[in-house]
């Protein structure tokens, strides 16, 4: 991991931007842009609360993870029709073929939309048209994976889970986000032992705002795969030990963790520790348009912000990405090879030790 800490900074960039990756924690519904948000509000005929597209990301100085729901799911309201759910993960889709990322898989919150009388089958009938899209147009590969609002009670799970089977094959697994603090997952438990029945790929948000039992939770409870943040972890130096042997995959969002007060500055992100204690790490956007940026933006930030990270790092990342998705082995070979091969254009002598680690 130590042995291309030299490698010159300018590259380390280059590389960061130019690797293949996979995106494993973005949230559909937070890829929204204002000028989309208006957009479609004018298309729809909703009106927004904010006097234009200035006012309202003004309106994204968050405090916590509650004060980022309120706008967000404020903002999912323009959401109507098939359309609608199309052009939104298309504009995302877009984004990160720029970023170079060649397998999303994105989280999507039917309850948002079903709330406001909008039919489950309208939200996957898009959501599935774009991953249809962006496979013949981009080459971009993605799965959807359904989350529920752990704000809401068991009972709204369940009720969502059937409206989501007619649709079943359109999505591989689900998650569970929202407001942490108060809604532990043991309260999903039977909702998720339901979903393992019925073979869904599990994830869930735990120890971003919870505590470190919340994630411990999640994996005994819930039978999560991969963790969403679990930065907290690190105060449980017994479970940090749990993730690393059974490589349980973070998915971490930096720029994230910094909009919402988990870390105050970038320079203090546990990153590079939860790196150096061996655990199976990625980097992700989360909620792109809120916080400030797509994939790329967040890996620059960070590597900007922690000096201690080097390609080694960039490359053990990416690869990461990949061990981490819920994709075949021979999709998982094919593209270490593909990020094996940009990494030897940055030049043998770079090359050589990088894909030896
Ligand atoms: N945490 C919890 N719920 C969410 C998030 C998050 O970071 N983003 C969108 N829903
Ligand atoms: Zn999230």
């Amino acid at each position: 991991m130590h042995i291309l800490t030299d490698f010159p900074r300018q590259q380390l960039f280059e590389l960061l931007r130019t690797m293949p990756k996979a995106e494993l924690h973005v949230h559909i519904e937070g890829t929204l842009e204002p000028e989309l948000i208006f957009a479609l509000a004018q298309r729809n005929g909703v009106t927004l609360p904010y006097d234009g597209i200035e006012a309202l990301r003004a309106a994204y100085a968050f405090t916590d993870l509650q004060s980022f729901l309120d706008i967000y799911y404020a903002g999912a309201g323009v959401l109507l029709h098939e359309q609608d759910f199309f052009d939104m993960a298309m504009a995302y889709f877009h984004r990160a073929a720029a970023d170079r990322i060649v397998h999303a898989e994105l989280f999507f919150d039917p309850q948002t939309h079903t709330a406001r009388g909008v039919p489950i089958g309208t939200v996957i009938r898009g959501l599935t048209r774009a991953c249809d899209t962006a496979r013949e147009q981009l080459g971009i590969s993605s799965a959807l994976i359904l989350c529920f609002l752990r704000h809401l009670s068991e009972a709204d799970a369940f009720d969502t889970l059937e409206q989501a089977l007619p649709y079943r094959e359109h999505f591989i697994g689900v998650g569970l986000d929202s407001s942490e603090r108060g809604n532990p997952p043991e309260k999903f438990a039977r909702v998720f032992a339901r979903c393992r029945e019925l073979g869904l790929r599990i994830v869930a948000h735990a120890g971003e705002e919870g505590p470190a039992d919340y994630i411990r939770d999640a994996l005994d409870l819930l039978g999560a795969e991969r963790v969403d943040h679990g930065v907290r972890c690190v105060d449980d130096p017994l479970l940090v030990e749990r993730l690393a042997r059974e490589r349980i995959p973070l998915t971490v969002c930096p720029l994230s963790n910094i909009k919402l007060c988990v870390f105050d500055t970038m320079a203090a992100h546990n990153m590079a520790t939860l790196l150096e204690a061996g655990l199976c790490v990625t980097v992700n956007s989360d909620d792109p348009a809120y916080f400030g940026g797509y994939l790329n933006q967040n890996f620059v930030e960070t590597f900007q912000a922690l000096p201690q990270l080097g390609a080694s790092h960039a490359v053990q990342l990416a690869k990461n990405s990949f061990d981490a998705s819920f994709v075949s082995d021979e999709q998982k070979a094919r593209w270490h090879d593909e990020l094996a091969r940009t990494v030897a254009r940055f030049g043998p002598e770079q090359a050589a030790p990088l894909t030896a680690t």
